[in-house]
């Protein structure tokens, strides 16, 4: 997969950088045609989006009237989910006629529906209270969209079908790139109705990291179509994990800097020539979202010398069964009195954050959405939303704290080919 397009693989999973950013999507009502009084300013719609008008508002009564009638969708959540290890995705083998796409293509069009009908049921399980917030519909109703797009779907037997079935998935992958941070407002409106927090976790932990699954299988198979001898569609077979750490030491230090005017060093130290074959595009969500809480701790914590700050020390250890990453900053720690929430959704400190007064007016422009969505914290997802893609990954995600000297957080993550079963995808 070329550089570009894995950059993009990771705007696609809605990543630490890209979630950040509120999706200002168009309500299909809204547009109409418009003429003013002296017919100066008319704002003629073209035939083009006129149709696509007529094309959403049919799709979008589909969509209402499925909420209720939906036995495709019904029958579809009855039936298992075929998850593959990544072994299987890596050395499914590689054909010049290009068989192995149009068999991918095939396990998708069957495993897709079944996946998404899954998670529409644990929409409509919800508390009808959380079920009705409108942001939360709206997620929901892109779900059932997909559904319909992808089950309509005519069977893949040949190039051209395969063609067609990739240009969906692809669309379907960047209409649903603003979801995390959707259901993260959707259930920041509703919490007040919110009784059980349990219920929240178990919601939020099943979505995500099911949408990870779903995200990884299409942007496995779209990457499947580029010619780069490291991957294997989302597979590099040697990946680096001192290089990918040192991306988001970059991405993070930036965001620093650009709030705090300065940002602490990192050291990687450890294993740090270690390559084995990964999928890079979930530790392009955690990484950058662990490194941002570091040398957000960090500077808040030396607000009086913030040109003279500790260094963050990220520390590779890699064995035959798994691989450990531990990043530790002198940021004060975690108080006792909040260390059980941190991993809560929607838990955060933000609101209590001393912002440089320099710079706030930088960070309003910045975010246009007040002081508490920064992209360095904000929505209190950092942490359960890292540890629940560690969990999937068959590894997890814990945190020490050193009240009054720092915090040290371990990534571990089960190696794809390594002695111990590996996770499913
Ligand atoms: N390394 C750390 N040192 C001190 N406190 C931390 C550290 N990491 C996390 N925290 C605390 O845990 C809270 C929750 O972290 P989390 O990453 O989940 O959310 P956030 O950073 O506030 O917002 P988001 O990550 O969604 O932008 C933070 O607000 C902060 O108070
Ligand atoms: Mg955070």
């Amino acid at each position: 997969m070329s550089g570009r397009a894995r950059v993009r693989a990771v705007e696609l999973l809605g990543s630490g950088a890209s979630r950040l950013f509120l999706s200002t999507s168009v309500a299909p009502h809204s547009t109409g045609v418009t003429l003013t009084l002296h017919g100066i300013n008319k704002r003629f719609r073209s035939t083009s989006s006129m149709s696509s008008y007529t094309e959403l508002a049919r799709e979008r009564s589909k969509t209402v009237t499925s909420f209720y009638n939906q036995p495709a969708i019904d029958s579809s959540s009855e039936k298992p989910s075929v998850r593959l290890t990544p072994a299987t995705m890596l050395y499914a083998g590689k054909s010049p006629d290009g068989q192995h796409i149009l068999s991918s293509a095939r396990y998708l069009h069957k495993e897709l529906p079944v996946r998404i009908a899954h998670r529409i049921k644990g929409f409509r399980s919800l508390p009808f209270i959380i079920g009705c917030n409108p942001t939360i519909l709206q997620v929901h109703e892109l779900y059932i969209r997909a559904y319909n797009m992808l089950s309509d779907f005519p069977a893949i037997t040949d190039q051209e079908t395969e063609a067609r079935y990739s240009k969906l998935v692809k669309q379907l992958l960047d209409d649903h790139k603003d979801v995390v941070t959707m259901l993260a407002e959707g259930f920041r409106e509703c919490r007040k109705h919110i009784m059980d927090e349990t219920l929240v976790r178990n919601f939020l932990d099943t979505t995500l990291t099911s949408r990870l699954g779903i995200r990884m299988l299409a942007t496995h198979h779209i990457a499947l179509h580029e010619d780069n001898p490291d991957f294997v569609g989302i597979i590099c077979r040697r990946l680096s994990p001192k290089k990918i750490i040192e991306k988001w030491v970059d991405f993070a230090r930036r965001l620093c800097e650009h709030q705090y005017g300065n940002s602490p060093r990192v050291r990687i130290n450890g294993h740090v020539a270690a390559r084995f074959p990964f999928i890079p595009l979930p530790l392009d969500y955690i990484l950058p979202e662990l490194l941002k809480n570091a040398m957000r701790a960090t500077m808040e914590s030396h607000l009086d010398t913030p040109y003279n700050v500790p260094d963050v020390v990220v520390t590779i250890a890699n064995n035959d069964t798994d691989f450990v990453i531990r990043i530790s900053d002198r940021g004060g720690g975690i108080p006792h009195s909040i260390l059980d929430r941190v991993m809560d959704y929607h838990f955060s400190t933000a609101e209590q954050s001393t912002q440089d007064p320099r710079m706030s007016n930088l960070f309003d422009n910045m975010t246009n959405s007040g002081p508490q969505s920064g992209p360095m914290h904000g929505f209190g997802f950092g942490l359960p939303t890292s540890r629940a893609y560690a969990e999937y990954l068959g590894g997890s995600l814990a945190i020490q704290s050193m009240q009054g000297i720092g915090t040290d957080v371990y990534l571990r993550v089960r190696h794809i080919d390594g002695k111990g079963e590996s996770f499913r995808v």
